[in-house]
């Protein structure tokens, strides 16, 4: 039997992007465990039952859709109601009935898969196959399927619940839209997070989630994220294995080195993709951006060279945020992202570490905020200079100091210096 291998490349635009890439590849990824080379030592998360049970006692509520129904969803798949454009197809915004018939139509999005044959196919059954058995508020909900072979030739298609606000890619790199608030970004990657520990480690089997990147994590009508994006898929490891043996799949810029080297694929394969997403989170840059300068190109080479316990780390963070961040939670997620992005995937920590390292690092920047602005806050006790703290009496001596400077200097330039200066006080006054 011939196999595949599958790598995205995310570096090029979405206009750019073309189908899937198809090449043969070893054997191992057809099966379902794979041929596994390494036996080393056990792994606690054993999967007693598969997928393909477990779907079969947990995906009864699955709509089976038909193809007309699902062409009438979408005005016969008309362009205008395509909302995006990925590697394994289109997604069209639809309404369907609902399951009862009754009540209003559901809004609902629907992807239609290219026509890739086996791989295509193999893909969408375990999206169908993943999809029905997990369940959590931060994975997108699968209402249903369709599979019809016809005279149209193979069709699968996918119908997911509608999520309003687009992917986490759109919000940070699409300049059509506003830029992503600080707390919104961690508010994010924190849901992520917690949605990737689900699979790792929420589950009775373990699931690896494969494709981990910006564009997979949709964004509710509250900007809450839920991943989507199952086709890539695979159940962990068996009892008494360490890895599983794949052909190597996902998108460049986010697949850690060591998977793409040997083939070997684990949950710390994920938490690499996630190290990849916080630093795009900080920097506002993809992992990957061919249209810089060479040594921008690729981020997590161009960050090196701004360490997080550095002064120069400041250079790194989105210009976008216009200081509306705090550097010390910046510094926190920077380290946090090169301990997932450690060479060796045993030193990585587990997702469900990540989230309770981002959990921290969101309280102390909220219970930091809420200092600052108490600091700023004026009160009756202000007026009197000994009422105040050390650094804050410091900061009101050192701001009267410059402004006083500032005046005199004032009363000398002309011209562009002096309104300069003026457009400063005045700042400052507002
Ligand atoms: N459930 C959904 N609700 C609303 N929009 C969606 C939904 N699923 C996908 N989309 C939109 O369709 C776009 C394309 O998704 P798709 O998963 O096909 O491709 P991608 O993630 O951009 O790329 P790739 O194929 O490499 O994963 C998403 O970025 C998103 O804007
Ligand atoms: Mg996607």
């Amino acid at each position: 039997m011939k196999c595949f291998h599958y790598f995205k490349d995310k570096s090029r635009s979405r206009q750019q992007r073309s189908a899937p890439e198809l090449k043969e590849q070893s054997k191992s990824d057809y099966s379902g465990s794979g041929t596994h080379r390494i036996a080393k030592s056990s792994c606690s998360e054993t999967s007693a039952r598969r997928i393909p049970e477990l779907y079969e006692e947990k995906a009864r509520n699955l709509r089976d859709f038909s193809f007309s129904e699902l062409r009438h969803a979408t005005h016969d798949f008309d362009r205008l109601l395509r909302i995006g454009e990925g590697g394994f197809g289109s997604v069209y915004k639809g309404s369907i009935k609902p399951a009862d018939g009754k009540g209003d139509p559901i809004v609902v999005a629907i992807k239609k898969l290219n026509k890739d044959g086996l791989q295509g196919h193999k893909q969408w059954v375990a999206e169908v196959q993943f999809l029905g058995v997990v369940e959590h508020p931060n994975l997108v909900k699968l209402v249903g399927y369709c599979a019809a072979d016809g005279e149209r030739g193979i069709q699968r298609l996918l119908v997911y619940e509608f999520m309003p606000n687009k992917s986490l890619e759109d919000h940070l790199f699409n300049r059509a839209y506003p830029a992503l608030p600080w707390k919104t970004r961690l508010q994010i990657i924190l849901g992520a997070a917690q949605g990737l520990a689900y699979l790792h480690e929420g589950l009775e089997i373990q699931v690896i989630y494969r494709d981990f990147k910006t564009s997979n994590v949709l964004l509710d009508e509250n900007f809450k994220p839920k991943l989507s994006d199952f086709g890539l898929a695979r159940e962990g490891p068996v009892a008494g294995r360490t890895h599983v043996s794949t052909a190597v799949m996902g998108t460049n810029g986010y697949a850690a080195p060591d998977y793409i080297e040997t083939g070997h694929l684990t949950t710390k394969s994920d938490v690499w993709s996630f190290g990849v997403v916080l630093y795009e989170i900080i920097t506002g840059r993809r992992s990957l951006e061919r249209n810089r300068p060479r040594a921008e190109q690729k981020l997590l080479e161009w960050v090196k060279q701004f360490p997080p316990d550095s002064k120069k780390f400041g250079l790194t963070i989105d210009p976008r945020l216009e200081n509306q961040y705090s550097i010390a939670a910046a510094r926190k997620i920077a380290r946090l992202a090169d301990s997932c992005l450690m060479k060796s995937a045993k030193d990585r920590p587990k997702m469900t570490q990540v989230v309770e390292s981002l959990k921290q690092i969101i309280q102390d920047s909220d219970e930091e905020a809420t200092i600052s602005k108490e600091s700023f806050e004026p009160s009756e006790t202000d007026s009197a200079d000994s009422s105040k703290e050390p650094n804050q009496l410091e900061a009101t001596e050192s701001w009267k100091r410059r402004m006083t400077h500032l005046a005199k200097l004032g009363e000398h330039v002309e011209g562009a210096s002096r309104r300069r200066f003026m457009i400063m006080q005045r700042a400052k006054v507002a």
